[in-house]
């Protein structure tokens, strides 16, 4: 099972006007190495109510260092703190890398990557970016980055830069949503439209191996049907959803109503080697109850997105009522998100550390 380390933080960049760059230093760097795609879930006291918020990597793998990016959003609390009171030589404390928005790499590949990112996206597309470049010698990648204006592009002279480096390997389109540019189809939003025009005029979509999307929601559905639409499959699209429960959105959907189970679920949960059982009451999460009862399972978004609450049910069965984050290999083999399971029947057995 996960838990908190310090971090000391070694710089601070000011990547845009509400946007910071950290890069972070661990006395135990095995501890955080970590796959291009990852994040890594940080928690801070504020005035007794402990946050939990989730930040993607956005240092390549090959670069030694580890970096997050945090963009402030508004009424965010963790994200205007990182971004207006944090100084070189601070401590934070973060749960070790998690995530599965990669995919293998391979020195001999010749693959043909496409990735859309929308504002802060960039920062898990941009290790994704990098490492695949470094990584992958023969492999193309087009990067479509869409923001409001030039001024609120993330890693905008980090990626000219990449893009002088890989000038034959990297195609960089930015679409902005309010400044004009020379070309009329990189203005305005990406949605079904902006994809057709773009998949007939800029990328060959039928040569794309693997595609990355990470940014608000609805920009990823859009471009996930299109790309169907276009042809690719559901394995060749890689999502990475972590933007809803940063900016103040509903932490959990409506209770789940289980009217069939007046005792409660007897419990039984292992978690670093210890065995605990506790009840779960009616519409009570797992994760839920496991905190009433002071048991420290990890968490951080409570809304399926960070996969932090993962364990896997060994007896019993449960309801997952959200689930963005589980692979449907993972979902078959039993895995569950604690903060979005509720029991199904009287008896429930689950492990931490499978
Ligand atoms: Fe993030 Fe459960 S706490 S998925």
């Amino acid at each position: 099972m996960p838990s908190f380390h310090d971090l000391t933080l070694t710089n601070i960049h000011k990547s845009t006007r509400n946007a910071v760059v950290l890069t972070l230093k661990s006395a135990d760097p095995a501890q955080f190495k970590f796959k291009q795609g990852q994040y890594l879930t940080f928690r801070r006291d504020f005035n007794g109510v402990e946050l939990r918020r989730s930040y993607s990597i956005s240092a390549g793998r090959s670069e030694g260092i580890l970096q997050v990016g945090i963009k402030q959003v508004d009424g965010g609390t963790f994200s205007t703190w990182a971004n207006t009171d944090l100084a070189v030589g601070d401590v934070m404390q973060a749960m070790p890398p998690m995530g599965s928005f990669s995919t293998k790499l391979e020195a001999n590949a010749q693959k043909t990557y496409l990735a859309f990112a929308g504002g802060s996206g960039i920062t898990p597309i941009i290790s994704t970016l990098k490492t695949i470049l470094a990584t992958e010698p023969n492999s193309q990648f087009t990067l479509i980055y869409a923001n409001q204006n030039v001024n609120s592009i993330m890693f905008r002279e980090e990626l000219e830069d990449l893009k002088n480096t890989y000038l034959s390997r990297l195609t960089l389109i930015h679409i902005l949503e309010r400044d004009s540019q020379n070309i009329d189809l990189f203005t305005g939003r990406i949605d079904a439209e902006k994809c057709d025009l773009l998949f007939k005029h800029w990328v060959n979509i039928t040569s794309v191996d693997t595609v990355f999307i990470c940014g608000p929601e609805p920009m990823m559905h859009a471009i996930d049907a299109s790309l169907k639409t276009h042809g690719l499959t559901k394995d060749q699209i890689k999502f990475e959803l972590f933007t809803a429960p940063q900016q103040g959105r509903a932490a959990q959907p409506a209770k789940h109503q289980n009217t069939a189970l007046p005792d409660g679920t007897q419990t039984t949960i292992t978690l670093d080697g210890a065995t605990r059982s506790f009840t779960i009451a009616q519409n009570q999460s797992l994760l839920e109850a496991g905190l009433a009862n002071k048991i420290d399972i990890p968490f951080s978004c409570k809304a399926g997105v960070c996969l932090s609450c993962r364990c896997k049910v060994l007896k019993g069965e449960v309801e997952m009522i959200a689930n963005h984050a589980l692979e449907d290999y993972e979902v078959e083999k039993g895995y569950i998100l604690s903060c979005q399971s509720y029991p199904l029947t009287a008896e429930l057995m689950v492990d931490y550390d499978q």
